[in-house]
């Protein structure tokens, strides 16, 4: 049976803390299915190219420095509603804003270093599960 799938990354600010594991039980007690996973360094070039659709953006120059700075875990994760519910799991952008009981309020400490990235639709999941495992 057919799975809706849907692209998750731990963040270097998360990995530098030693939260893998702990972001990984979140997710699996939410009923999510880990069906791919890598441990990246990513360079600039790569951190630019994933957040092309963020071209322009005052905040791209830092994020793109920030996300090349350590290690990053690109997962991909199963489960019916994918896209959504990891959203609706991981909470708002900027961690300050992010609902009690999300992965970002928790963990997050600042709105770009917010500890994890999430997919925001099945077109989008598509295309960042490709860059990371083809
Ligand atoms: P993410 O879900 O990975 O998608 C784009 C990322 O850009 C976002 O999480 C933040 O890490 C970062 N970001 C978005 N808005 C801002 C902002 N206003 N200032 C700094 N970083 C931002």
């Amino acid at each position: 049976m057919y799975m809706d799938r849907t692209l998750l990354i731990v963040k270097p600010d998360a990995t530098a803390r030693n939260l893998i594991g702990h972001i990984i039980n979140r997710l699996e007690k939410a009923r999510f299915r880990i069906v791919e996973m890598r441990l990246v360094h990513l360079t600039e070039k790569e951190a630019r190219k994933f957040y092309a659709v963020h071209e322009g953006k005052p905040f791209l120059e830092g994020l793109v420095a920030f996300m090349s700075s350590g290690t990053a875990v690109p997962m991909v994760l199963e489960k019916d509603n994918a896209v959504a519910d990891l959203r609706t799991l991981v909470g708002a952008t900027d961690p300050a804003k992010a609902d009690c009981g999300t992965i970002r309020f928790e963990i997050g400490q600042n709105i770009e270093r917010n500890s994890v990235h999430a997919s925001d639709s099945d077109e989008n999941a598509k295309k960042e599960i490709a860059f990371f495992f083809g």
